[in-house]
């Protein structure tokens, strides 16, 4: 997934490079800033003593010594005044010019922590949105794996006022009964079996899942099968003539209509280039949820659009599963903000989409 939100101790980041909340004087310090020296070793410092410091908003780079990640690249953040002094220009400035310096060391992957929220007294949401921004805007025109590494007390506000609306959702409608895809499948098998075997001639059924929250529950969308009705035999060649289209050609039909760029849409729906272009080749291919749902927002899909996207892949939204309603409550007020989804998503502990 290009842009992630991970929750760890920055120094474990096993990253090409990691980010450093320096000061100007690059001599080492406290916060993130002590943690990286402590674990890089001595000899960090010592290359650090011959960079001659480092203005506020700019990067500068050494290796990674005893760190598992072969650069750190040192940027030092503004220091908060209450928002009035330029403060936010800085701080974008650092993420921009700290991910210039690692694709010019041709770096893959990169972790950052929320730079200014510490000491330095930015406040958190807004560092955040900060380094998403310019890390997204950076993702649109680059190929890179970027980790905002959060700590324990960051996420406090993530999410912001969207958190507190899903929160108040999921409790409303969060069916508590935990959700077991394979007993679902094996039940709707039995629904299949237990139908009278198809005799349909020129008529076909195909079996459509109609989402029902409570069950899932399969009816057959084309064939007459109430009381007594015996469709005609279906030969096996006129079934497989008629196989809807795919989840790989929805989703390139939906591109095209939204008058978007392969490259637009994947780069919105926080897909690898490398996935998507694995989806398009195959019109077989079957993404996780994570991934269809991300298309789904990446898109803007309504409702009705989303869950046959998703059926295209083989999910339906339930509400046994809270991920599934946090994303049901974005489309339905009209949130596509995926970034923003994906901040509720992690501070409630679950998967984000993408991928
Ligand atoms: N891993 C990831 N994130 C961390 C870690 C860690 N090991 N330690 C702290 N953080 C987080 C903090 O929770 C905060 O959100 O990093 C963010 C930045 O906090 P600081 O390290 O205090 O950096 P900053 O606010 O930019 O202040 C920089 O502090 O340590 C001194 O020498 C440094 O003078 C400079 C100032």
């Amino acid at each position: 997934m290009p842009l992630e939100i991970v929750r760890n101790d920055i120094t474990r980041m096993e990253v090409d490079a990691i980010v450093n909340a320096a000061n100007n004087a690059l001599q080492g310090g406290g916060g993130v800033d002590g943690a990286i020296h402590r674990a890089a070793g001595p000899r960090l410092l010592e290359e650090c003593r011959t960079l001659n410091g480092c203005e506020t908003g700019q990067a500068k780079i050494t290796r990674g010594y005893n760190l598992p990640c072969q650069y750190v690249i040192h940027t030092v953040g503004p220091v908060w005044k209450g928002g009035g002094q330029g403060e936010r220009a800085l701080l974008a400035a650092c993420y921009q010019n700290s991910l210039a310096l690692a694709k010019e060391y041709h770096c893959e992957t990169v972790a950052f922590p929320l730079i200014s929220a510490g000491v330095y007294g930015y406040p958190k949401a807004e560092a955040m949105q900060v380094a998403v921004d310019e890390i997204s805007r950076f993702l649109l025109e680059n190929d890179m794996t970027v980790y905002i590494v959060v700590f324990t007390r960051d996420t406090v506000e993530l999410g912001g006022k969207l958190f507190k609306e899903v929160a108040a959702y999921i409790d409303d409608v969060y069916v508590a009964e935990h959700y077991d895809a394979d007993r679902e499948a094996r039940r709707s098998q039995r629904v299949w079996k237990d139908m009278p075997r198809p005799t349909v001639g020129g008529g076909l059924f195909r079996r459509a899942h109609r989402e029902d929250t409570a069950r899932n529950e399969t009816i057959f969308a084309d064939a007459d099968l109430s009381a007594g009705a015996v469709a005609p035999q279906a030969s096996l060649e006129d079934m497989l003539g008629q196989v809807d289209e795919g989840f790989s050609e929805m989703l390139l039909r939906k591109i095209d209509e939204k008058g978007l760029t392969d490259a637009a849409c994947y780069k919105r729906a926080n897909v690898d280039r490398r996935l998507f272009n694995k989806i398009k080749n195959n019109p077989a291919y079957r993404p996780s949820k994570q991934t269809a749902l991300a298309f789904a927002i990446a898109l803007e899909l309504p409702m009705d659009e989303a869950r046959e996207l998703l059926m295209k892949a083989g999910y339906a939204l339930t509400h046994s599963s809270k991920a599934d309603i946090v994303v049901e409550y974005c489309i339905m007020t009209g949130n596509y903000n995926l970034i923003e989804i994906n901040q509720v998503l992690f501070r409630l502990d679950l998967q984000p989409l993408g991928y």
